[in-house]
């Protein structure tokens, strides 16, 4: 049978549901998931706090950990439980993503509710899911008449390991909020961190931590208690404020959530995350449609143009079309501007001047260039960059989309930078009043048609699903690091595996004048093929063509950044190792098109690609972008070789990937 017909099998709604009252015994509640591959055992201890364990494949994913909440005043909801009911039920059912990069997903689960009640007659509820892949649970505050309005002061959900086991982890409270470095070390060695949270456990399977469906409440860093006990700290509302989430109820939280997995591979292509987030919640997505861009923004990094006016203020109306032109002529669906409003003249981080986000500069011919842009068939990609002064954002919240929606500019980019991890007045960066921020700027663009790629945002905890026009976002160490001191060589081999586990990365791969020939004291360590790979390896809906076009001009590569898709059927991770390196396959949607991508860290090594997810009996040519023989990091990074040839299912392919290397392949059916 086609590949298709099997997917549109498969597609069609299959949902199993039954419901049974459980009854506990006093070992407490167990639920095993659809294959009975992973556990969860919910339990009340000698003093009725809740907690729970999970186990993998019989082994051990988290020990004994306690679960429950303190909110502030009289009210607690930590102890003397009593469990009231309990009820399991099964869900399974394959949904379409709009885009994404993996097109059918299914959700199959088995839930168990727990209803507590203490001994003050206060009523929670536990929900904990059980999928093959992954364990998940929230809290969830029924409506009552003692617990309306009420202060979440902690939250005491431990995640206790079964060892000291190996994290790729980033600090939080650190300042530059997710953007850092990540450190590898066992668990003992970490202090705050962010989710998601890698662990490679010592006996061999892979888990990460992280939440899903962030809403309305504080995100969750997680704190190193020592003895292999993580806890839940959740971030304060502001440096004065030490409540971490106003909640009325009837309210749930986030899904906390561990994915698991046999090899590293496997956490890539895990989509519980996205599963525990709510269906679409917009009416019309047709609008929603994912693209490439080039921009107005890399000159700014490499000082060539400036942000603020000036002599080399980069967002002029002549400047601005040779990129639209450029992108026109290369296929490209946007073209970013940063620089064309009032508010870069100055200090502008961290709310230092104030942006307006309808009033171009003198030299931006808005009217002009949206003009220009649709008789050339691109967008302008709007940017709203807040110096995270979110009320004076809000306050032109309304106008600003409109501006956007008038000037034909389908997609924005936002942006929230602040010195250090608080927001200008005092509130938290990661807390509930910017996740409340977050959400509203998300839904007033949906009512105004537009895309969203946020810089500085909230972590990403599966939103798309909900809302499909919050396309793509940074929350890591992006590009733009190259051209302030640098990212280390590996860093893109660890990226796959904890940041891009919560979503799509505007990473803004593509730069060609690796050396940086206008800072002479600094160069990307990378190879030119490699930044080709990433276009595979770092999904993103949106992906962007970081380099000047002058720097594309003339290189044969540069077809591959113009072939490459970024909507996919479907993913495969070929081989991976966290930090070292990593191959992944990615099928082109609507087509039998598949391009992949393989990168190595500063260490050269041979990349052993097997084409067995081809279709049998089929004959596909591929172009192959490689590193030339005397490619290397630092003397020659942008050396580079094209061969094509004839592939089936039964091909088997070595390719030599330099230091900081790589190899693109696209690979199109012969008709
Ligand atoms: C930081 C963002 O990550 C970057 O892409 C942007 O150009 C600057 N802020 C200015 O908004």
């Amino acid at each position: 049978m086609n590949y298709r017909v099997i997917f549109l099998v498969g597609a069609i709604f299959l949902t199993l549901s039954f419901c049974t009252t459980k009854k506990k015994d006093k070992n407490g509640l167990s639920l095993t998931s659809p294959e009975d591959i992973v556990n969860i055992h919910f339990y009340l201890d000698q003093n009725g706090q809740p907690g729970y364990k999970t186990t993998f494949k019989k082994n051990v994913m988290i020990d004994s950990s306690s679960l429950g909440l303190v909110l502030s005043g009289e009210y607690s909801l930590d102890k003397g439980f009593e469990v009231l009911n309990s009820t399991e039920t099964s869900f399974d059912e394959t949904w379409e993503q709009p885009w994404g990069e993996e097109r059918f997903i299914r959700n199959n689960y088995k839930e168990l509710t727990v209803n507590l009640e203490n001994e003050a007659g206060l009523k929670l509820d536990i929900v904990l899911r059980a999928y093959d892949n992954g364990v998940a649970f929230r809290y969830v505050f029924p409506e009552q008449e003692q617990l309306k309005e009420f202060e979440v002061m902690d939250e005491l959900t431990e995640f206790r390991m079964a060892d000291d086991h190996l994290a790729w982890w980033i600090p939080a409270y650190s300042g530059n909020r997710y953007e850092q470095l990540y450190t590898k070390s066992g668990l003992s060695e970490m202090e705050k961190v962010h989710t998601p949270l890698t662990i490679e456990t010592k006996r061999g399977f892979y888990i990460s931590i992280h939440e899903a469906a962030l809403t309305d409440f504080s995100s969750m860093v997680i704190e190193n208690r020592g003895d292999n006990v993580l806890k839940c700290d959740l971030v304060p509302f502001s440096t004065t404020d030490p409540v971490k989430s106003y909640v009325t109820a009837p309210f749930h939280t986030p899904w906390r959530t561990i994915i698991v997995g046999e090899k590293p591979g496997e956490l890539i292509t895990n989509y519980v995350n996205l599963n525990l987030n709510e269906p679409n919640k917009l009416d019309d997505i047709s609008w929603i449609k994912p693209g490439k861009y080039i921009g107005v923004w890399w000159e700014m990094f490499i000082n060539v143009g400036t942000w603020a006016q000036g002599p080399k203020h980069a967002a002029n109306t002549g400047n601005v079309k040779k990129y639209i032109d450029f992108a026109a002529e290369n296929g490209f669906d946007g073209v970013l501007v940063e620089g064309w409003n009032y508010g870069w003249d100055g200090d502008w981080m961290g709310g230092g001047t104030t942006f307006d986000f309808t009033k171009p500069y003198p030299d931006y011919d808005v009217e002009e260039l949206s003009r220009y842009a649709k008789e050339k068939g691109v967008y302008i990609i709007g940017h709203h960059e807040t110096g995270a002064d979110i009320v004076n954002y809000e306050n032109q919240l309304e106008d600003a989309y409109q501006f956007l929606e008038d000037h034909g500019m389908r997609a924005v980019k936002t942006g929230y930078v602040e010195h250090g991890d608080t927001l200008p007045n005092g509130y938290y960066h990661h807390g509930q009043y910017f996740v409340r921020h977050f959400e509203k700027v998300i839904e007033t663009a949906a009512t105004h048609k537009v895309m969203i790629v946020a810089h500085e945002p909230i972590k990403d905890t599966g939103k798309r699903r909900t809302f499909p026009n919050m396309v793509s976002r940074e929350g890591a160490k992006g590009q733009e690091y190259n051209a302030m001191g640098g990212n280390s060589a590996d860093h893109v081999t660890i990226i796959p595996f904890t940041r891009s586990l919560s979503g799509p990365f505007d990473y803004t791969p593509g730069v060609f004048d690796v050396k940086l020939k206008t800072m002479p004291n600094d160069q990307v360590k990378t190879t030119l093929v490699r930044e080709l790979a990433l276009y595979v390896v770092i999904y993103a809906p949106m992906q962007m063509a970081c380099d000047l076009p002058e720097n594309y001009e003339g290189h044969p590569a540069f077809e591959f950044i113009r072939q490459v898709p970024t909507d996919w059927e479907t993913t495969r991770v070929l081989e991976g190792e966290i930090g070292e390196y990593v191959t992944i396959a990615r099928q082109e949607r609507d087509t039998d098109n598949w391009f992949i991508g393989a990168i190595t860290n500063e260490n050269p090594r041979t990349a052993s690609i097997s084409f067995n997810f081809l279709e049998p009996e089929k004959t596909y040519k591929a172009t192959i972008y490689k590193n030339s023989p005397d490619t290397d990091m630092i003397n020659n990074p942008t050396g580079y070789e094209i061969d094509e040839m004839e592939i089936t299912t039964d091909s088997r392919i070595e390719l030599q990937l330099a230091s900081a290397g790589g190899a693109a392949i696209a690979v199109y059916p012969v008709e």
